[in-house]
């Protein structure tokens, strides 16, 4: 795992450089784990067939009388009865829509949201964890490519936004962005993460956060966020300047259109 951490406090930059080369090799690439692979760079069909779907979804959806005809019995037939096909319970949505892991229904059926037509799966739980789900995410915005990692962009995968003091109107906020795969830590700067609170008349910069980097997750600690603020947007490249990097040093896909680059922005309202 690897861990880097900085507190940005904008009007005196100070970048640490905190956790540079840690996990890295001397040309700045993620340092290879033993079995030659990287998991920061995303996950394989492979390992979700070992870890996820042919151990834990295979108790049901195995053979030709697999509910919904959905067979994850194989990585083949996961690959074949996933991947662009058409969702039985929900026709209008692709149970693996490459690229767009909040557009596909399996992650729906992961997640219990509800708008699900049926059970939260596995059917009866236990439910599998936010990390294995994240994985899942990773692979379809990757492209779910049927092997390897994929040469799709990397996007955001998932963010969550969670009050961190008891305030009804929360003073504290942690924004967590998991990304497809690793980004660069050296990457992140004023210009690649930015943050901005609007009141009834101004949009102002937010300029007190400190940010933690683990694995492909960024959590970004908001502080002191003023009383007045309607709203918090957290902003990815937001200039052109600087982009956020992923470890292949390729430019983050921020709008998700599989081309590098451009803005992602998440939203939150107090
Ligand atoms: C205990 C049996 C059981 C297990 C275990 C199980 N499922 Fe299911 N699954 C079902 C049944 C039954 C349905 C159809 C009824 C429903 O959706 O509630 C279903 C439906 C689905 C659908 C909807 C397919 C469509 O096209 O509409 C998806 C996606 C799905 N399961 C994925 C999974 C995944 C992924 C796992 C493993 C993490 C899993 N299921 C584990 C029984 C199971």
């Amino acid at each position: 795992m690897k861990l880097f951490f900085l507190a940005f406090f904008f009007a005196g930059l100070a970048s640490c450089g905190a956790g540079s080369g840690k996990g890295l090799d001397e040309r700045g690439l993620p340092v290879k784990t033993d079995d030659g692979n990287e998991p920061e760079n995303g996950v394989t069909l492979a390992q979700l067939q070992q870890t996820v779907f042919g151990t834990i979804c295979t108790n049901c959806h195995t053979g030709s009388n697999a509910p919904r005809g959905l067979r994850l019995d194989s990585e083949e037939n996961s690959y074949a009865f996933l991947v662009g096909r058409t969702a039985d319970e929900i026709p209008s949505l692709m149970r693996v829509n490459p690229g767009k892991p909040d557009d596909s229904y399996l992650i729906k059926k992961l997640e219990g949201t509800n708008d699900i037509v049926g059970g939260r799966m596995p059917l009866g739980g236990p439910y599998l964890s936010q990390t294995q789900i994240d994985l899942v995410r990773s692979w379809i915005a990757n492209g779910a490519p049927r092997t390897g990692t994929g040469i799709a962009t990397t996007k955001v995968a998932r963010v969550n936004a969670e009050k961190t003091d008891a305030n009804e109107k929360p003073s504290q906020l942690t924004v967590d962005i998991h990304f497809s795969r690793a980004v660069k830590f050296e990457s992140i700067t004023p210009e690649s993460i930015s943050v901005f609170y609007t009141t009834v008349d101004e949009r102002k910069l937010l300029d007190n956060f400190s940010l933690l980097l683990v694995d492909k997750t960024l959590f970004i600690t908001l502080h002191n966020i003023p009383t007045d603020a309607i709203q918090i947007e957290v902003n990815i490249n937001n200039s052109e300047l600087n982009p956020l990097l992923d470890q292949n040093n390729q430019i983050v896909d921020g709008d998700a259109d599989e081309h590098q680059g451009g803005g992602y922005r998440y939203v939150y309202t107090r």
